[in-house]
């Protein structure tokens, strides 16, 4: 952490009473800490729009038994192997697997990906977690 700077910030009162419960719902233990946060989460996407350079993962749920479904899901990856820096894969019990896919690269690209594995059938879910890549914020 960079050195700290105190600035000060005016807000209507109603506003400020409803940013204090939405403190108090996130269990942050100050303004400052909820603050920063905000202005982070602002950050990043930015760099998302901009820079274009994410780091993210996908999961996904997927019964292995379903024909195909694992081929298939193997085959997409290769497709998008430029940007899939890491995956573990979790047997959750003995039909269902758990996937996680670390990505890097173009915001679109890893929505790409995670598209294409969420339409495949058998996938039960799957999500996409985009985050910074840590440069520039
Ligand atoms: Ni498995």
């Amino acid at each position: 952490m960079g050195r700290l700077v105190r600035f000060g910030v005016s807000l209507e009162a109603d506003l400020l009473g409803k940013f204090d419960r939405l403190i108090k719902e996130r269990r942050y233990t100050c303004r400052s800490e909820a603050l920063r946060d905000l202005i982070r989460q602002e950050l990043v996407q930015k760099q998302w729009q901009e820079s274009g350079a994410i780091a993210g993962a996908i999961t996904l749920i997927y019964d292995h038994h379903k024909r195909e479904l694992v081929n298939t899901l193997m085959d997409i990856q290769h497709d998008f192997g430029g940007i899939i820096i890491s995956s573990s894969h979790i047997h959750l019990d003995h039909n269902n697997c758990l996937e996680i896919i670390a990505v890097k690269g173009a915001p679109k690209e890893a929505q790409g990906l995670a598209d294409n594995l969420k339409s495949v059938k058998g996938v039960k879910h799957a999500t996409l977690s985009m985050s910074s890549t840590g440069r520039n914020i």
